[in-house]
């Protein structure tokens, strides 16, 4: 796994069980994964003498984050190294404008974009699709996470200051049309190379400040949108030749905003084309936890079963709070609600940094929750 981040430490642990070694090349001793026992190779994975060093001892490279240059991807695949998802799926994934273009194409509900190449284009989008009476949403091509890279343009002034600052940082931008969002939506596929398929229940993300808070499943939607949501994910996966998992997140669009007709009511945000924060509650939340699928899948081996474990569960994340706290000192407090289970990542405290997430399964949603979220706040010292 390239990269060693929480992603690779879950997908070491689940990989265990399987009596699976994997190898993690990481920028740095103390990353998440390289802390607990893979097998760790310390390399940046920028850089292609540490990935070809890397993959030489590997039977197949899988990724914790999609953000390796696209043209390493291609060399390690051109040099008959096995890449699962392949090189061409990473690149997408990596890429925002790409997913806007491709997955459009298709004749996937995407919200109204245009790529950037000047100040004046984002103006004559801003007063085309949104200024005075909306926003619009301008975004980082590459690079952009836990909504880094996500800028909600009010007006031209606002455009014209985000204009000259990415310019000066050498910034790629598209913008997009703001939705009115009612609910924000992540459906799981996993797909292996021989193109068995399953995909997740629907979750609910919540995200604040375009940071993913919690995670709800199963989405509180009716059941003919949740067929619909997992629909998407399967046409995208078997479209772009997924291998592994892919979490695809989507936009519920507002009632009073709905064009007519069921295609009106949800568009595409963007795809992660490997195990994701909004699935982390389905390590004690499916019969299959997603970093079990995701291993399956790389290796083609048989899919688990993702059907939920319980009537309900919620994932709450647990972000670095003010300086001093500490999420592993806070441990037995939380811990003291039995249902409660706990995934600390080993990583420093630094305030709204993601250091772990806990899940609650019940038979009610809104009791999980609660408890979920006590839990949570306690280990980021607010309890
Ligand atoms: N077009 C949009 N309209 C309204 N809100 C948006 C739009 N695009 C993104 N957002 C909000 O910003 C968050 C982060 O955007 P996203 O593109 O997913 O970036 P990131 O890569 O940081 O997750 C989304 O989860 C959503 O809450
Ligand atoms: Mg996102």
């Amino acid at each position: 796994m390239v990269g060693g981040g929480q992603l690779a430490r879950m997908t070491y642990q689940a990989a265990i069980a399987l009596g699976l070694t994997v190898r993690v090349l990481s920028d740095r001793a103390d990353d998440s994964a390289a802390r607990v026992g893979a097998e760790v190779e310390i390399g940046s994975p920028d850089e292609i003498e540490a990935l070809r060093r890397f993959a030489a001892g590997c039977d197949v490279l899988t990724f914790d984050h999609e953000l390796v240059p696209p043209q390493h991807l291609a060399a390690l695949r051109d040099a008959g190294h096995t890449l699962y998802p392949g090189a061409d799926t990473m690149a997408l994934a990596q890429n925002k404008r790409r997913q806007r273009q491709e997955l459009g194409a298709l004749g996937l509900p995407v919200p109204a974009f245009s790529t950037v190449s000047s100040e004046s284009d984002l103006l004559s989008f801003g007063e085309a699709h949104g200024w005075p009476a909306r926003p619009v949403v301008a975004k980082a091509v590459r690079g952009g996470y836990d909504g880094r890279g996500v800028w909600l343009l009010e007006d031209v002034p606002a455009a014209q200051r985000l204009w000259a600052e990415v310019t000066a940082r050498g910034v790629e931008l598209i913008v997009e049309a703001w939705v009115p969002i009612e609910k924000e939506l992540a459906a799981l596929v996993v797909r292996r190379p021989s193109g068995e398929t399953a995909v997740y229940p629907s979750v609910e993300t919540v995200q604040v400040a375009g940071i993913c808070r919690e995670v709800l499943a199963p989405a509180s939607i009716p059941p003919d949108l949740a067929d619909e949501t997992c629909g998407l994910a399967r046409r995208i996966a078997e479209a772009i030749g997924l291998v592994g998992v892919m979490a695809v997140e989507l936009f519920v669009v507002r009632e009073d905003e709905q064009a007519t007709g069921s295609s009106g009511r949800l568009v595409l945000n963007e795809l992660a084309t490997r195990p994701h924060n909004s699935g982390h509650f389905s390590i004690e939340g499916c019969v299959t936890s997603q970093f079990e699928n995701h291993v399956r899948a790389v290796l083609d081996w048989p899919l688990g079963d993702v059907s939920l474990a319980a009537p309900a569960a919620v994932m709450v994340n647990v972000l670095g709070g003010p300086p001093g706290n500490d999420p592993q000192a806070e441990l037995a407090r939380a811990l003291a609600d039995p249902v409660v289970k706990v995934h600390l990542y080993g990583k420093d405290a630094r305030p709204g940094r993601k250091l772990g997430h806990v899940t609650v399964l019940g038979q009610d949603l809104e009791d999980a929750r609660a408890r979920a979220r006590r839990a949570a706040a306690i280990l980021m010292g607010e309890g």
